[in-house]
């Protein structure tokens, strides 16, 4: 990809706000998306993750009422999706034994030198003492996984919309009732939808980069 490619895809990614609820994204298409958001790159490699995605119209119009910047979205886009972030991931946590030997193949010791080192960054460099503080961590990587969704998305030249509009503690109670989600171990991150949009791509309006970007000599 050129310089102009790049930029070009850059404005080509926009917040959809009306899609075509007539076209659907193709199997292909979307597995390749999944895969965009399977190798997003997180801290420490722990992956603190999970995607729903929601086909049930049940739950979708359940979720209506408590979610407004998702009605466009639950109404018209083809494929919508709930990003769960990992709760409670401290250095002693069977996640992080699983992360370590099943996923990269090494065994995980808590007493060992790196899970102490694990142990120090995490409580000590970054500070992630309260379970609330060990939430938004995890939450803060599910953003990189929402961005690598819609960017591959949109090389596919397929829309989407990333989704904060809605309440966060009605749609959790929801999906725990509905037995979607296990409260001790997800909680919900930030919402995305994927589709076809039904109106003209709107023009970036940015801050000029003299106003976020300083160089220190
Ligand atoms: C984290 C995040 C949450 C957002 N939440 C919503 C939302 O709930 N509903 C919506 O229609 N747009 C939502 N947006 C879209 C923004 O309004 C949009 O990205 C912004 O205005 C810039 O426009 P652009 O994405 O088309 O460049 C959200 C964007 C981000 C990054």
């Amino acid at each position: 990809m050129n310089a102009e490619e790049i930029l070009a895809l850059q404005h080509r990614r926009f917040a959809t706000k009306h899609y075509d609820k007539t076209k659907k994204i193709a199997k292909k298409d979307w597995q390749v998306i999944l895969e965009a958001a399977r190798l997003t790159p997180s801290s420490l490699g722990l992956e603190p993750w999970k995607i729903l995605l929601l086909e049930n119209e049940t739950h979708k119009k359940a979720l209506f009422p408590m979610a407004w910047g998702a009605q466009a979205s639950l109404e018209g886009a083809s494929h919508f999706v709930i990003i769960l972030a990992k709760k409670n991931i401290t250095y002693d946590s069977d996640y992080v034994k699983h992360i370590s030997e099943t996923v990269k193949g090494h065994p995980y010791d808590k007493n060992s030198k790196y899970a102490q080192k694990l142990k120090d960054y995490l409580e000590n460099d970054a500070d992630l003492n309260t379970p609330r503080a060990l939430f938004d961590w995890a939450s803060k990587q599910t953003y990189l996984l929402l961005e690598n969704m819609m960017m591959t998305a949109a090389a596919l030249d397929i829309d989407s919309c990333p989704i904060e509009g809605f309440n966060y503690a009605q749609v959790e109670k929801y999906l725990a009732t509905q037995g979607l989600i296990d409260l001790d171990e997800y909680g919900v991150s930030v919402m995305a939808s994927f589709g076809y949009r039904d109106q003209e791509i709107t023009p970036k309006k940015r801050r000029p980069l003299s106003e976020i970007y300083q160089v220190i000599k």
